[in-house]
C-alpha cells in the first residue's frame, strides 16, 4: 500500500467555476484518486479556493463587497459545485484560514533564513488617475515574447510565459484604458537562480510526464530571474518580517501562498482528524508520490515556483541551508497538466458570456453525463472543444444506449426469469461465456494501467470497449429466446451479470454516482463509490470564522469495490430495475446554443456601456 498525495489546483474564489475549469483539474484528479483508492492505496486528495491577490480584490470592487466577503461568497459556491460533481477531496478548504497563514509564514521564514528570500526593489505599475498600484492582472499589453496583444501583466495566455507588467509593450489598464506609470518600491524576492540547478536536476529525473508539460517545464530554465513574492496590495498574507508584518499595504504575492495550500491543507486535514502529524506520511516520507492536477496555464507555478519554494525550505539550493521545523518536504512526482477546453470553438470567457457554469449544467443534466463527457472528450493531451452536439451525442449513444440500456436489459432479464442472480454450474459454461469473462477480467489490468499513467481517455475507451463486448455477447446469445433450457439461460444471465458488474467497477472512477446505482441494481449492498460531503466547520485557529469544507469517508468503498472482479453471488435478489441514464432530446442542442448567444450579446452591450462610462469619467476629471 502506497501513500499517494493527489494535489488539485485551487480555483480562484472570484466567481463560479465553469466547465472548462473542472475539465482540466477537477474530474481527472478525482478519477485518479478514486482508482488509486480502489487499488488499495492510501490517497490524500487536497485543494481549496485560492482567495488572495488581485483576482479577488478586483472582483470585490466590482461587486461592491470586501475581499473577504467576496471570497466567502464564492468559496461556498465553488465548494458546492465541486461536491455536486462528486469530487472526492479528503479536504477542500481555502487560503484564508488561520492554519494556511501559519504554514505560509513558516515557509517564508525558513526560506528567508536559508537565504533564498531576500529584499530588493522592483518597478510597480501605478494608475495615474487614482495613484493606487495597478494589479498585474489588470494591465494588458503586447507580450514581449510572442507578440500576443492581449497579454496580462502577470502572464501571457497565448504562449504561457510569466511576465512582469513592465515588460509589456504598450501597457494599458484594463479598468479604464489609461497607460500606467512605473515606480520603484521595496519587495522580497525568491532567489530562483540559486534554486535553478536543483530544480532542473529534479525535473531531469522525472519520468512519464506528458511531452508538452516536461518540455515546457524544462524550457523555463533557459533564463531564470529572481521573482518578487510580495506586492503593494492590502489583501493577502502578512509578510512575517519586522516592519512589514503590520504594514497594511504590503502582502505576500498570491502565488507564493497558493501553492503552499497543498501542504497547509494536508496539515489542516490531519488536525481535523485529531492526528496532527498524519500529514507527514504524504510529505516527509520520500516513498510517497505526489501528483498535481491542473490546467496548462499553471505549469510554471508547479514545475518551478513550488519546487523552488520546497528546495529553499529544505535548504537544497546552491546556498545550502537547513531543513525547517516541518521536516524535509517532498517535491512533486508529476505535474499532470491538461490542455485547454474551448466552448463551441471559442475561448471560455465568463466576462464575455462564453461559458457554461458547473451549477447550470448540473441543474439540467445528470452529473455522470457531465463527468463522462469531460473524460471522453476533455483536453487531456491536446486542446479540445466542448460542443453541445457532442455532449448530447456521447450521452445518448454511449451512456444511454451503450451502457445504461445494457444494465437495464440484463437486470430486467434477471428480474423476470429468476428474481435473483441464478446459480450456475461451471460445467454449463460455454466457450463464448468464458471468453467474455476472461476479457472483462483482463480489463482490470488494461484500464488500470491507463489510468495509472494518466491516459484517462484511453482508459475510458477501453472500459467502453468492454461494454461493447458485453452488448455483443447479449446479441449473440439472445437470452430472451432461450425458452426451455433453464440451465443455459442461467449460465448466460449469470455470465452477463458478472460481466456487467465487472464493467461497473471499471467505470466507477469515472461514473461514481451511477456506479452505486448499478451496484444496487445487481443486488449489491454497501457503498462502492463514496460521494463527498459538504459541511460547515469552524476555523481551527480563528474562532468564529466558519466555512464549508468538502471531505468524505472514502475508505467505505475500498472493501466493497476493490479494483478486481467481485464474484456475484447466486441467490442475491434482483428487484425491478429503473433506467440509469436519461436520453437528452435533440432540441437541447439548439436551446443551449441560443442561451449562449443571448448571453454573449447581453455581455457585449454591458461591457461597451461600462467602458464608455469609465472613459467619460476619466475625461471629466
Ligand atoms: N487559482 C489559480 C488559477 O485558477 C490556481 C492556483 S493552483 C495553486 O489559475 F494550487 F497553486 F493554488
Ligand atoms: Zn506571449
Amino acid at each position: 500500500m502506497t501513500n499517494i498525495l493527489v494535489s488539485v489546483a485551487w480555483p480562484y474564489a472570484n466567481g463560479p467555476r465553469h466547465i472548462g475549469h473542472v475539465a482540466g483539474f477537477g474530474v481527472p484528479s478525482d478519477v485518479y484518486a478514486r482508482y488509486e483508492r480502489m487499488k488499495g492505496n492510501n490517497v490524500l486528495m487536497v485543494s481549496g479556493t485560492d482567495e488572495h491577490g488581485t483576482p479577488i480584490l478586483v472582483q470585490a470592487e466590482k461587486e461592491g463587497v470586501s475581499a473577504q466577503e467576496l471570497a466567502n461568497r464564492y468559496n461556498r459556491v465553488i465548494a458546492k459545485d465541486l461536491a455536486d460533481l462528486g469530487l472526492s477531496y479528503d479536504l477542500f478548504t481555502r487560503t484564508t484560514t488561520g492554519n494556511h497563514e501559519h504554514v505560509v509564514q513558516e515557509m517564508f521564514t525558513q526560506c528567508l533564513k536559508n537565504g533564498y528570500i531576500y529584499k530588493g526593489t522592483q518597478m510597480v505599475a501605478i494608475s495615474p488617475s487614482t495613484g493606487r498600484t495597478l494589479p498585474d492582472r489588470y494591465i494588458e499589453g503586447t507580450c514581449p515574447i510572442c507578440g500576443y496583444e492581449g497579454a496580462r501583466g502577470d502572464q501571457c495566455d497565448n504562449c504561457g510565459n510569466e511576465l512582469d507588467p513592465i515588460d509589456l509593450k504598450n501597457p494599458r489598464s484594463k479598468i479604464n484604458g489609461e497607460t500606467p506609470i512605473f515606480k520603484e518600491t521595496e519587495h522580497f524576492f525568491l532567489d530562483l537562480p540559486a534554486l535553478a540547478e536543483a530544480n532542473l536536476a529534479w525535473l531531469n529525473t522525472r519520468e512519464g510526464w506528458r511531452t508538452n508539460v516536461i518540455n515546457f517545464s524544462k524550457g523555463l530554465f533557459k533564463e531564470v530571474k529572481p521573482r518578487a513574492i510580495t506586492r503593494d496590495i492590502d489583501w493577502g498574507i502578512p509578510v512575517p518580517v519586522e516592519g512589514w508584518i503590520d504594514n497594511p499595504n504590503k502582502k505576500l504575492y498570491v502565488w507564493f501562498d497558493a501553492v503552499i495550500g497543498y501542504l497547509s491543507a494536508s496539515i489542516e486535514w490531519a488536525r481535523r482528524q485529531g492526528t496532527p502529524d498524519a500529514w507527514k506520511k504524504w510529505w516527509t516520507d520520500p516513498s510517497a508520490p505526489g501528483f498535481y492536477f491542473m490546467g496548462k496555464d499553471n505549469i510554471t507555478f508547479h514545475s518551478q515556483i513550488w519546487p523552488s519554494e520546497l528546495l529553499a525550505y529544505d535548504g537544497e539550493g546552491s546556498k545550502g541551508g537547513s531543513v525547517g521545523s516541518l521536516g524535509h518536504l517532498n517535491l512533486p512526482t508529476q505535474v499532470v497538466a491538461s490542455e485547454f477546453l474551448s466552448m463551441e470553438g471559442k475561448k471560455f470567457s465568463s466576462s464575455r458570456g462564453i461559458v457554461i457554469y458547473v451549477k447550470d449544467i448540473l441543474a439540467r443534466y445528470q452529473v455522470d453525463a457531465v463527468r463522462y463527457y469531460i473524460s471522453v472528450a476533455g483536453p487531456e493531451n491536446q486542446d479540445s472543444d466542448f460542443t453541445w452536439k457532442e455532449f448530447v451525442r456521447h450521452n445518448n449513444e454511449e451512456l444511454v444506449s451503450g451502457w445504461g440500456n445494457l444494465v437495464n436489459r440484463v437486470a430486467v432479464l434477471l428480474f423476470k426469469n429468476f428474481g435473483e442472480i441464478p446459480a450456475v454450474e461451471t460445467s454449463s459454461l460455454e466457450q463464448i461465456d468464458t471468453d467474455l469473462l476472461d476479457e472483462t477480467a483482463a480489463a482490470f489490468d488494461s484500464v488500470g494501467d491507463l489510468i495509472e499513467h494518466h491516459h484517462q481517455k484511453a482508459a475510458l475507451n477501453e472500459a467502453m470497449r468492454i461494454v461493447g463486448e458485453i452488448n455483443k455477447y447479449i446479441s449473440a446469445t439472445e437470452p430472451w429466446k432461450i425458452k426451455d433450457n433453464q440451465g443455459r439461460l442461467a449460465a448466460v444471465l449469470h455470465t452477463a451479470a458478472q460481466a456487467v458488474n465487472d464493467a461497473n467497477v471499471l467505470l466507477a472512477p469515472f461514473l461514481p454516482h451511477s456506479a452505486q446505482k448499478v451496484h444496487e441494481t445487481l443486488g449489491g449492498t454497501g457503498i462502492i463509490s463514496p460521494l463527498p460531503e459538504l459541511k460547515d466547520v469552524e476555523d481551527l485557529d480563528k474562532p468564529g470564522f466558519e466555512y464549508p469544507i468538502i471531505t468524505g469517508h472514502y475508505e467505505l468503498g475500498v472493501n466493497v469495490a476493490p479494483w478486481k472482479r467481485a464474484e456475484i453471488v447466486a441467490g442475491t435478489p434482483i428487484a425491478k430495475p429503473s433506467p440509469l441514464f436519461a436520453k437528452i432530446p435533440k432540441e437541447a442542442v439548439e436551446e443551449e446554443t441560443e442561451r449562449i448567444e443571448a448571453e454573449i450579446a447581453a455581455r457585449q452591450d454591458a461591457e461597451k456601456k461600462r467602458l464608455e462610462e469609465e472613459k467619460a469619467k476619466l475625461a471629466s476629471k
